[in-house]
């Protein structure tokens, strides 16, 4: 469910680019958004080298200039996610105790092994996924 506001606001963004990046911004707190105007090519973008990141951890990089963080999940696998809440754009955290991602706003939780799949609202919609390999015992973008 959509409050009033909420879609106001929405629609406002969707009509300008730049509102739609200050509403990211504005429940992103302190981080930076400027980052995403870095020259250079990346098509494969190391995140960290595999032995680092032992199972049940994870490392914050970012993608795209945004927030998005890397998932060592307890079954081997590699995972990497926005770290954007589907909500309302605050940073999600990794909960090493749950090995869930939780977002400090509202309480929305996801499950990184399950495609970041909502567990707990009100996040509308799983996080969206950023590819990931194994090479050469580092973990690249795809
Ligand atoms: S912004 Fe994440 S739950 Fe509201």
């Amino acid at each position: 469910m959509i409050s009033r506001g909420r879609f106001i606001r929405l629609g406002a963004a969707l009509g300008s680019g730049a509102a739609a990046g200050a509403l990211l911004t504005a429940c992103g707190g302190a981080g930076s958004s400027a980052g995403a105007q870095k020259g250079g090519s990346s098509t494969k973008k190391t995140i960290a080298k595999a032995a680092n990141v032992p199972p049940g951890s994870a490392v914050k990089f970012t993608d795209a200039g945004q927030p998005a963080v890397l998932i060592h999940l307890k079954s081997g696998r590699f995972v990497a996610y926005s770290a954007v809440c589907t909500h309302m754009g605050c940073t999600v955290a990794y909960q090493k105790s749950s090995g869930d991602l939780v977002c400090p706003c509202h309480g929305s939780i996801y499950d990184p092994a399950h495609g970041a799949k909502v567990l707990r609202g009100p996040a509308p919609r799983p996080l969206p996924k950023i590819p990931v390999k194994i090479e050469r015992g580092e973990i690249v973008e795809v």
